[in-house]
């Protein structure tokens, strides 16, 4: 078989880039080798994100400039998929003419046979159906190429319809994974060396709700959590709604799970919460709070934040601003307000001036960076362990990992480590990033 290359840009979320792995895993099957030179590629796949209107700009000027490859090379393919693609439709090709196929979230199996098509008719295609099950479709585990980390979805879509959200309506209904399909692919990835696993899903919490005599979330933890091989588990995104207690005391229960969550809360305000129908009062997400802290003291908890919602005003702001000072994150993703069409928010009323939003997120953000290092600097001295990742890109001489709370740490090492968890001291804590010293007396933690 002649070898063929694939180019492809994903933008979004971490859904997107796990999707992203699962096209390329796919086309390889049929022939396709990854480039990150476009002038190589016969065919170009744009993953694409639709969350906020500055998502779905790039993905256009970035069709834009790659439209250009198609004028030397008039064989190219070219296709778009994801929350744009699934939104779009087969307006794409009017908006995009250069185009030859859009695929929706739900479609990434069909690949090969879109192409197919493409190659046999040159005719412009679309499909953008929903499937009806998670059963055995629509998942490829990827190679794993010796990296030590590895997504797993365990669930897609979400039924919550956030007033500002257009994942619902893009991502489908909410749907899980059999646990055996789970349990299988996580086997095999531990059985090919990978030591850490982040489960994906819009509100992994709400897992399995919608299967028959399937397993809730804590307990797929816990079954994942006697893998042999595996040393951590992760999770994102969760609804505070949907974080269940047994969930709570999980991460003081079950060894592997990472002492890290990412939250969502959106606002500080009860009644921009409201508005947002995000389903908890900021008294009921703050004693969530205080059990996780409660259960595991070094939790690190990261969350995002929506300012400018339609009505938001400088009273409810100042309520998201207390709150940050209560909570005291370890980081936030913050965001303006993003109008999306079809969504509740667009007929709110009170729709806040661009400026306003902008001076907002920058005083968020700036308090947000002071507690982050302040969050880092409580960790000098500590000793952490680590699973090396490999290379630093920063510095040759330095290796890199996370800690068990999700935070970077750059380290000197002779060895080669990758992949080993080993406990080093932080000497010094950044804004993005720790620095560690390698503790030698102790080696190896495992
Ligand atoms: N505008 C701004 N931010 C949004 N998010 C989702 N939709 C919008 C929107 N319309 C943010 C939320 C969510 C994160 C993934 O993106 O904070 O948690
Ligand atoms: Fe969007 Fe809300 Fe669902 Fe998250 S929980 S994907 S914010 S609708």
């Amino acid at each position: 078989m002649k070898n063929k290359y694939l180019y492809i840009e994903t933008f979004g979320c971490q859904m997107n880039v796990h999707d992203s792995e699962q096209m390329a895993a796919l086309l390889a099957n049929i022939g396709y080798k990854t480039t990150d030179n476009p002038n190589w590629a016969d065919l170009i796949l744009l993953n694409t994100c639709s969350i906020r209107e500055k998502a779905a700009q790039k993905v256009y000027s970035e069709l834009g400039r790659l439209g250009k490859f198609k004028e030397q090379n008039p064989d190219l393919i070219i296709g778009v998929g994801g929350c744009l693609a699934q939104h779009l439709g087969t307006k794409f090709h009017k908006r995009v003419r250069h185009l030859d196929f859009v695929f929706g979230t739900h479609n990434i199996h069909r690949l090969p046979e879109m192409i197919g098509s493409v190659q046999k008719k040159r005719e412009k295609i679309t499909n953008v159906d929903f499937y009806k099950s998670l059963n055995s479709i629509g998942i490829y585990a990827p190679p794993v190429n010796g990296s030590i980390s590895a997504f797993v979805t365990i669930m897609q879509g979400c039924n919550n319809f956030c007033a500002y959200c257009v994942v619902p309506y893009l991502r489908g209904p909410e749907m899980s994974r059999p646990p055996e399909d789970i349990i299988k692919e996580i086997k095999k990835l531990a059985d090919n060396g990978i030591k850490e696993v982040t489960l994906l899903g819009q509100n992994v919490n709400s897992y399995g709700k919608a299967l028959e005599n399937g397993l809730n979330f804590t307990a797929l933890i816990k079954k994942i959590g006697k893998i042999a091989g595996l040393e951590r588990i992760r999770f994102t995104t969760s609804h505070p709604r949907d974080l269940s207690e047994e969930l709570i005391n999980c991460f003081a229960e079950e060894e592997k799970l990472c002492e890290h969550i990412h939250l969502p809360v959106q606002s500080g305000s009860n009644r921009v919460l409201t508005l947002m129908n995000r389903g908890y009062t900021i008294e009921e997400y703050m004693k969530k709070i205080d059990h996780l802290r409660k259960v595991c003291p070094q939790i690190s908890i990261t969350s995002d934040i929506i300012v400018g919602f339609p009505g938001e005003t400088q009273k409810d702001y100042q309520e998201t601003i207390d709150m940050m000072e209560k909570i005291r994150f370890d980081s936030t993703f913050s965001f303006k307000y993003s109008e999306r069409k079809g969504t509740a928010a667009q007929k709110l009323a009170g729709k806040i001036d661009e400026c306003e939003k902008q001076q907002r997120l920058k005083f968020l953000q700036t308090l947000q960076d002071k507690h982050t290092l302040e969050k880092n600097t409580e960790l000098e001295d500590s000793c952490q362990e680590i699973l090396v990742e490999g290379k630093s890109k920063n510095s040759a001489n330095d290796l890199t990992g996370r800690t068990r709370s999700w935070k970077i740490v750059n380290f000197k090492a002779e060895q080669e480590l990758a992949g080993k968890s080993i406990a080093v001291t932080i000497t010094k804590a950044y804004l993005h990033s720790l620095r560690g010293k390698l503790m030698e007396e102790v080696g190896n933690v495992n």
